[in-house]
């Protein structure tokens, strides 16, 4: 318990699997979080249940993550309520099916939208906010899509690719420029979330024969990843990239 105390998140898509399950997972540690979605239903349900949890501990925004002017005030609203940000966690995504050959390039320009363009005006205007509050640890949620070949998640993995690199520019600036911000990258295999559930429905894969040996994770798995990256036990874990898939890669 109190393993990220004190410290201010920001948990984008949180209203759904991985990122409901960090937010969660930081309000329980002792964060004051801020968890934002375009899901606005979902996302003030999960407020209600974390400030039923922890009173005060948790605010909802309507965010849709490949709005820049959007982005501008929800860091402005973060600043007003908590006073600072020191954890951001770049989690919303989207899926859609489609190879080299059957992508569109709506749907190509789509995915990068909700999963690069986020994570460069997360960055563009988060990381002044966390340099003024003192420092502290920016997560990307990537995929193993980024290490192996799955040509149905083609522009999902351009989306993500895109974001592994980013993830060490962003840290090296950082480090750089002396602001104690640290971006680290996760990247997950198949867990048990709405998103995995509905593109083996619409693939016509059962989830055992999507990942047989390895299995799927639970959100819970990837959010006590994403405790350790927002705490201070992970001061010297800085542009990395940390594979969370029960050995899929080695396979
Ligand atoms: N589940 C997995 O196996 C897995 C594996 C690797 C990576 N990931 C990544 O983890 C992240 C979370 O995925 P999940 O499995 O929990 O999916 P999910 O579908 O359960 O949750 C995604 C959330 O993002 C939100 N969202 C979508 N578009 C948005 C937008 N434009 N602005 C703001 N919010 C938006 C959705 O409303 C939803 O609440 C994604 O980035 C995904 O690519 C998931």
């Amino acid at each position: 318990m109190g393993r990220v105390s004190g410290k201010v998140a920001l948990v984008t898509g949180a209203a759904s699997g991985l990122g409901k399950a960090d937010a969660s997972a930081l309000v329980r540690e002792g964060a004051s979080v801020v968890i934002t979605d375009i899901n606005e239903a979902a996302g003030r349900a999960l407020e209600a249940e974390l400030n039923a949890a922890r009173a005060g501990s948790t605010l909802f925004l309507v965010h849709d993550v490949s709005s820049e002017s959007r982005w501008q005030e929800v860091f402005a609203e973060t600043r007003r309520r908590f006073g600072g940000l020191h954890v951001l966690v770049n989690n919303a995504g989207m899926v859609v099916i489609g190879t080299p050959e059957s992508a569109t390039l709506d749907q190509f320009h789509a995915h990068l939208r909700v999963m690069t363009d986020s994570v460069f005006l997360a960055c563009k205007y988060g990381i002044p906010v966390m340099k003024e509050s003192g420092g502290g640890s920016i997560i990307n949620m990537c995929s193993t899509a980024t290490h192996l070949g799955y040509p149905v998640f083609y522009a999902y993995s351009a989306a993500k690719g895109a974001v592994r690199s980013m993830t060490k520019a962003i840290a090296v600036h950082c480090q750089m420029n002396n602001y104690n911000v640290r971006c680290n990258s996760i990247h997950a295999g198949a867990i048990e979330t709405p998103m995995v559930v509905k593109a083996t429905a619409e693939l016509g894969m059962s989830m055992s024969v999507y990942n047989t040996a390895v299995g799927l994770g639970k959100p819970e798995d990837v959010a006590n990843l994403v405790v350790y990256l927002a705490s201070d036990e992970s001061r010297f874990v800085n542009a990395t990239e940390i594979v969370i898939d029960n050995g899929l890669i080695a396979q």
